[in-house]
């Protein structure tokens, strides 16, 4: 039986295009190898959103390629943005790859291998969402479902229009009988995937959808106790998606609302749509509905032309709001995108790493400060398995998507009652109530 390999970069909708490519390999009868050296088909699925996700990928590949060159029968595939922003180039640079392919191009993983053609090939027009294929899903009580592919949106510092193409939703009740099968195979927690997903439907034929709509459907089913989504834009944030956080019992007290950048002006350059108001505006409603909400961002240093002040306001906002986490990533100029031509502006990368270090400090104290609400508190736990620290201990989430360490009897899969002890930024502890055992 030959046996596959894969690699994955970058967000989560390669880390559910993946389960599909392992779920449709499997069903071409290869099975999974533990390691890379084990394998006889290699397969990557890459990222391009900053030059790291690169220059890291790119190492991972020459690996594959002193494997093939020990065993040259081996098949190495690349897919995934990186694949789609360099398309034939791959072949070019890297002679040894045997067959690219873009985001909505996975299926045609089975095509060439079921082909008799030796040669290399690139897929890279998209034909199609990945939520047909039969999927391998990583963990038993949790699915990721992705209701749209490609991103409509202009960000100026953006290669994600560029790999993952034009916006297109899957239909909805194509969707919700997904979510119906995953939910009758034992899933309790989905997490809906897009890159814009509160775009979700508008442009949906006969009928246009409301992404609201999709919570309310998707809250109906039975069996399905969390409900996740990533990424929503905050010009589209509306009030009835974030009234479903109040009144759907299974849609999570957290929200992930990138903010970017805390001044209009560099918004404004970033062409995200919406300025510091708006933003704040949508915090304002979401604690207003939803008080309890966690509300998580990415936050963007050093975009061209950012002079002090303006970081200054990225700052502001971060005190202001009191994010409880963030992403933040250090601007980082991508191919074909408007925002790498303004080169004449680019800040220094002293200057960038400087702010890039006030930003964590002000960023993590925050979240620190705003977890010390959960001590005290009994909070529904969702156990993932055994704490990465210490395997006496179980981890699993609460509805905020925290982290949470404690001691206990459960078993993966489980919800149980956590009673919080203590909370760092990251993460909190604390040990299973006895009571929730009981009852
Ligand atoms: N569609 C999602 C995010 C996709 S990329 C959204 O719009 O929210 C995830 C994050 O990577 C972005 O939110 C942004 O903060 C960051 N990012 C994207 N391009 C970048 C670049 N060129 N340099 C630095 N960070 C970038
Ligand atoms: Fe990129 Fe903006 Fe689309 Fe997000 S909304 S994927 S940041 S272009
Ligand atoms: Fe990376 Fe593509 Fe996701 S560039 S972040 S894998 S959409």
């Amino acid at each position: 039986m030959k046996r596959f390999h894969v690699t994955t970069f970058g967000c989560q909708m390669n880390e559910h295009d993946s389960e599909r490519m392992k779920g449709m390999l499997e069903s071409l009868g290869y099975s999974e190898a533990p390691a890379r050296e084990e394998a006889d088909l290699i397969l990557f699925n890459t990222c391009s959103i900053r030059e790291k996700a690169d220059e890291r990928f790119v190492s991972h590949l020459y690996d594959a390629r002193a494997l093939k060159r020990k065993d040259p029968e081996r098949v190495i595939g690349v897919g995934g943005c990186w694949a789609q922003s360099v398309k034939d180039q791959v072949f070019r640079d890297y002679p040894f790859v045997d067959v690219a392919f873009g985001p909505g191009q996975v299926h045609k993983l089975a095509e060439f291998l079921t082909s008799d053609s030796l040669t290399a090939q690139g897929f890279f027009e998209f034909e199609g969402f990945t939520g047909h294929l039969p999927g391998k899903r990583a963990r038993d009580v949790h699915a990721w479902v992705q209701i749209s592919a490609g991103c409509n949106m202009k960000c100026s510092y953006c290669i994600v229009p560029s790999t993952r193409g034009r916006e297109v939703s899957r239909p909805f009740e194509e969707l919700v009988e997904e979510v119906r099968v995953l939910a009758s195979e034992g899933v309790r927690e989905v997490t809906l995937l897009g890159q814009n997903v509160n775009s979700y439907g508008t442009r949906l034929r006969p009928e246009p959808r409301k992404f609201s709509e999709l919570l309310h459907a998707v809250d109906a089913i039975d069996g399905i106790e969390r409900i996740r989504y990533t990424s929503p834009h905050p010009a589209h944030m509306t009030e009835d998606v974030i009234r479903a956080h109040a009144e759907l019992e299974s849609v999570c007290q957290h929200i992930h609302l990138p903010l970017q950048a805390g001044s209009s002006r560099v918004l404004k350059r970033m062409r995200r749509t919406y300025g510091r108001e708006r933003f704040m505006d949508r915090v304002a409603l979401i604690r207003e509905h939803v008080p309890d909400c966690a509300i998580t961002t990415d936050i963007i240093v050093g975009f061209p032309g950012e002079t002090e002040a303006e970081f200054a306001e990225t700052l502001e906002v971060v005190e202001e709001v009191g994010f409880d986490g963030a992403f933040t990533f250090i601007y980082s100029p991508r191919r074909d995108t408007e925002a790498a031509e303004f080169v004449d502006e680019f800040v220094p990368h002293e200057v960038q790493t400087e702010r890039m270090e006030r930003l964590v400090e002000a960023v993590q104290r925050r979240a620190r400060e705003r977890a010390q609400r959960f001590v005290g508190r009994t909070l529904d736990v969702l156990v993932d398995g055994p704490s990465r620290y210490d395997p006496a201990r179980l981890r699993g989430r609460t509805t905020h998507n925290k982290v949470v360490n404690f001691d206990g009897l459960a078993a993966p899969g489980e919800f149980v009652s956590v009673e919080i002890a203590t909370a760092t930024s990251q993460s909190l502890t604390g040990s299973e109530s006895l009571l929730s055992r009981v009852a």
